[in-house]
C-alpha cells in the first residue's frame, strides 16, 4: 500500500546531494502506491538523524527537504497511503522514538499495535502519532542492546501482522537495517552504495539485479555490502534476480494493466481488511474497530445505504447481508436518486455512505441530506481522511490500498467484506447468533482470500472462453437474490471496460419482457449460488437455452455443468459469501473481453476515477 526506499552511499564530496536525490526520485517512482504524505530520514557521521516530512505529493516533500537540508549519505524514505491516523505531518513516516535515536519506515499493518503502545505508555514512553508504525520505533529504542540486528531479532517476534521495515540507528549512521513479513522488500548492491525498496520500480534507474528478502528475514546494508539473515539470525546467501521489466511494467508489478494487478491484489486486500476488524484466531470481532456499541446495535431499527456505481452494487450486497445475517431491515439506494427522495427518517435508523474514493459528489450529498435529518451516519471508504469519511459520524475503512484503474475491483470485494463483518457483529450484539455461530461466520470469511487465489489460478479458463466470444455483442447477466447484485456488478464491469452491450436482470424478470431480445447471438451468464432459488434460476437458464442463447454458469457445481453450457466453479462456501467468488470470475471476464477488443482498460473512454460532480 505504501512505498519504501533507502540508500547508503560511499563517502564522496556530493554524497548528501546524491542520497537526497535517490530518496526523492525513488519515492516519485513509488507515488502510485500511496500519495497522501511522504517523508525521508537521513543520517551522517556527527549529524544524528534528521527527519523531513510533508503532507500531500512528493513535490511538497521536495520543497520541505530544500528547506530543512538533511545531511548525510544514508537515508530512508516513505510515501504513505494512510491506514492508522489521518494524513498529517505527525502521522507521516519516518517515525522515531522519543530520544531521536531510531527512525523507521514501514509498509504493512501491525495488528497488536494498540496493546504494544499501551504497554510502552505504562512504562513512561510518550507517543507523537496515531500510527501503528511509531510503536516499532519506540519498541526498538526501548529494547536497544547496542546492536540493532540483535534488537530487531528481539522485537520482531512481538509484532503481529505484516511489515516491511527500513530502520536507521543513530549509532551507526552509514547503516540501514531492514526486515520483512508478508510485505515485499528488496535490496541491491550498486557501485556507489546499497539500495533498499519495497518495489523494484524505485531501483530500476540504478540496477536491474535485486535480491528479495525472505519471509521473516533481516538484511543489513552498508555502502559496500549487504548481509542477509534468516529468522533465527543465521547468515544466509540468497540469490539475486535479474529484472527485465521497464519502469512502467514494474509499477504494475509485471501485470499489463492496473485493473489486472488490482484483481490479483484482492487476496491481500481481503486479508488486510479482515485482520483489521477481526481476530481470526480467537474468532471474535475487534470491538474498538467497529462503529456500533452493544447499546447502539440493540437500538438499531433500520439501515439505509447510498452509493454510486460499483459501490452501490456492494451496498445491494450489504442490504442482503444485514437482512439475512442480522435480521435488520435495510435498503440500498442509488445516491443520485436517494438524495432527492424525501424519505422521512425512522426512529432507530442509521445511514451508511459507501465510497471507494470518499469524494463522490452524489454520495456526499446523500450523506449531508441524512445528516440534516439528524440521523447517525457511517462511512465505508478506502481513503483515509477523505471528505465522506470526515463528514460521517463514524467510519469503517476498507484496507484495499490505492485503486488506480478506473474500474473498481478490489474496493468492491472489500466493501462487501466490511458489510459481512458488520452484519455478523450486529447479529452477535443483538443476540441473533451466539459465540459459536460468530466463530463459524468468521472462519468462513477467513477462507475467502485463499478461495479467491484458487479462482485467480484458473484465469486461463476465462481467457480461453473469452477467445471464443469474438463475435458476441450482447451479453446478459442473470441471477436471483444476491446473484442479482452480482449480475449488476458484472454487467457494469463489462460495459465500462469493453464497451460491449451488457445488461443485468433478476432471472425471474426475463420472461416479463427481456427474453424477447434473446437469440443465438447472445451470451447469457447465469449466477447460481443462492440455494433457496437454485432450481428456479436453473429453470430460467433453460428458458434462454430454448431460445438458442450461449450459456455460461457460475456457482458451486462439483457434479459438472448441464449439457451445452460452460461452467466456472467456485469453492464451497455459504450462500452469503459465494457471490464474492463469482464476482472475481466476472472481473476477469470483463478484463479479458476488453483486452480482446483492444480497449484502453485502465482509462476507459468518458470515465473518471473519482466523480466529484453531481
Ligand atoms: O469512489 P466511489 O466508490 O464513490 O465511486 C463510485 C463509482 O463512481 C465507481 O464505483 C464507478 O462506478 C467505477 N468506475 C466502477 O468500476
Amino acid at each position: 500500500m505504501c512505498g519504501i526506499v533507502g540508500f547508503t552511499g560511499k563517502a564522496a564530496p556530493e554524497a548528501t546531494e546524491k542520497c537526497r536525490e535517490i530518496l526523492l526520485s525513488g519515492l516519485e517512482n513509488l507515488e502510485y502506491r500511496g500519495y497522501d504524505s511522504a517523508g525521508i530520514a537521513m543520517a551522517g557521521e556527527g549529524e544524528g538523524i534528521t527527519i523531513c516530512r510533508a503532507v500531500g505529493r512528493i513535490s511538497n516533500l521536495r520543497k520541505a527537504v530544500a528547506g530543512c537540508q538533511p545531511q548525510g549519505s544514508c537515508g530512508i524514505g516513505h510515501t504513505r497511503w494512510a491506514t492508522h491516523g489521518r494524513p498529517t505531518v505527525e502521522n507521516c513516516h519516518p517515525h522515531e522514538d522519543e530520544k531521536h535515536s531510531v527512525a523507521v519506515v514501514h509498509n504493512g499493518i501491525i495488528e497488536n499495535y494498540q496493546h504494544l503502545k499501551e504497554e510502552l505508555q505504562r512504562s513512561g514512553v510518550e507517543f507523537n502519532s496515531q500510527t501503528d508504525t511509531e510503536v516499532i520505533a519506540q519498541l526498538l529504542a526501548h529494547h536497544y542492546s547496542g546492536n540493532m540486528k540483535d534488537t530487531l531479532q528481539k522485537v520482531l517476534p512481538l509484532l503481529e501482522g505484516s511489515f516491511a521495515l527500513g530502520v536507521l540507528d543513530k549509532n551507526q549512521p552509514d547503516c540501514i537495517y531492514c526486515a520483512r513479513r508478508r510485505s515485499p522488500l528488496l535490496v541491491a548492491q550498486g557501485k556507489d552504495g546499497s539500495y533498499l525498496a519495497s518495489d523494484v520500480s524505485a531501483l530500476l534507474a540504478y540496477t536491474k539485479d535485486v535480491t528479495y528478502l525472505e519471509e521473516n528475514g533481516i538484511a543489513v546494508l552498508t555502502p559496500d555490502s549487504i548481509r542477509f539473515y534468516n529468522e533465527n539470525g543465521s547468515e544466509i546467501h540468497p540469490e539475486s534476480t535479474h529484472i527485465t521489466w521497464d519502469a512502467t511494467a514494474a509499477r504494475k508489478n509485471g501485470f499489463e494493466h492496473y485493473m489486472l494487478k488490482e484483481i490479483f491484489d484482492q487476496p491481500t486486500a481481503l486479508r488486510d481488511t479482515l485482520n483489521h476488524y477481526v481476530d481470526v484466531e480467537l474468532g471474535c470481532i475487534r470491538r474498538e474497530a467497529m462503529p456500533f456499541t452493544p447499546e447502539q446495535a440493540k437500538a438499531l431499527r433500520r439501515v439505509t445505504i447510498a452509493a454510486c456505481g460499483t459501490a452501490y452494487h456492494a451496498s445491494v450486497m450489504g442490504q442482503s447481508l444485514l437482512e439475512q445475517l442480522a435480521g435488520i431491515p435495510a435498503l440500498a439506494a442509488i445516491a443520485s436518486e436517494y438524495r432527492y427522495s424525501n424519505m422521512p427518517p425512522v426512529e432507530g435508523e442509521v445511514f451508511i455512505a459507501v465510497s471507494q474514493s470518499g469524494e463522490t459528489a452524489d454520495t456526499l450529498a446523500a450523506l449531508s441530506y441524512k445528516k440534516a435529518q439528524g440521523l447517525r451516519t457511517i462511512a465505508l471508504s478506502n481513503v483515509l481522511g477523505s471528505t465522506i469519511a470526515r463528514e460521517a459520524d463514524a467510519v469503517m475503512y476498507t484496507l484495499a490500498g490505492p485503486e488506480i484503474a478506473v474500474a473498481s475491483t478490489k474496493a468492491y470485494l472489500t466493501q462487501v467484506l466490511l458489510f459481512a463483518i458488520l452484519a455478523l457483529d450486529l447479529a452477535h450484539l443483538r443476540g441473533v447468533i451466539d459465540d459459536a455461530k460468530l466463530k463459524e461466520g468468521i472462519a468462513a470469511l477467513a477462507k475467502l482470500p485463499e478461495q479467491v487465489e484458487e479462482i485467480l489460478a484458473k484465469q486461463s479458463v476465462v481467457q480461453d472462453f473469452v477467445q471464443q466470444q469474438k463475435d458476441c455483442r450482447d451479453i446478459f447477466f442473470i441471477g436471483r437474490l444476491m446473484d442479482y447484485a452480482s449480475s449488476l456488478e458484472a454487467a457494469l464491469k463489462l460495459k465500462e471496460v469493453s464497451y460491449l452491450h451488457s445488461e443485468a436482470y433478476a432471472a425471474g424478470e426475463l420472461k416479463h419482457g427481456t427474453i424477447a431480445l434473446v437469440d443465438e447471438s447472445c451470451l447469457v451468464v447465469v449466477f447460481a449460488t443462492q440455494t433457496v432459488v437454485l432450481e428456479k434460476t436453473l429453470a430460467n437458464m433453460e428458458e434462454v437455452r430454448a431460445r438458442g442463447a450461449k450459456l455460461l454458469l457460475l456457482g458451486h457445481f462439483p457434479e459438472g455443468a448441464p449439457e451445452d453450457c460452460s461452467l466456472w466453479n467456485i469453492g464451497k462456501t455459504s450462500d452469503q459469501l459465494a457471490p464474492l467468488l463469482t464476482t472475481v470470475y466476472a472481473q476477469l471476464f470483463a478484463y479479458y473481453m476488453a483486452k480482446l477488443h483492444g480497449c484502453d482498460i485502465d482509462k476507459p473512454r468518458n470515465l473518471a476515477k473519482s466523480v466529484t460532480v453531481e
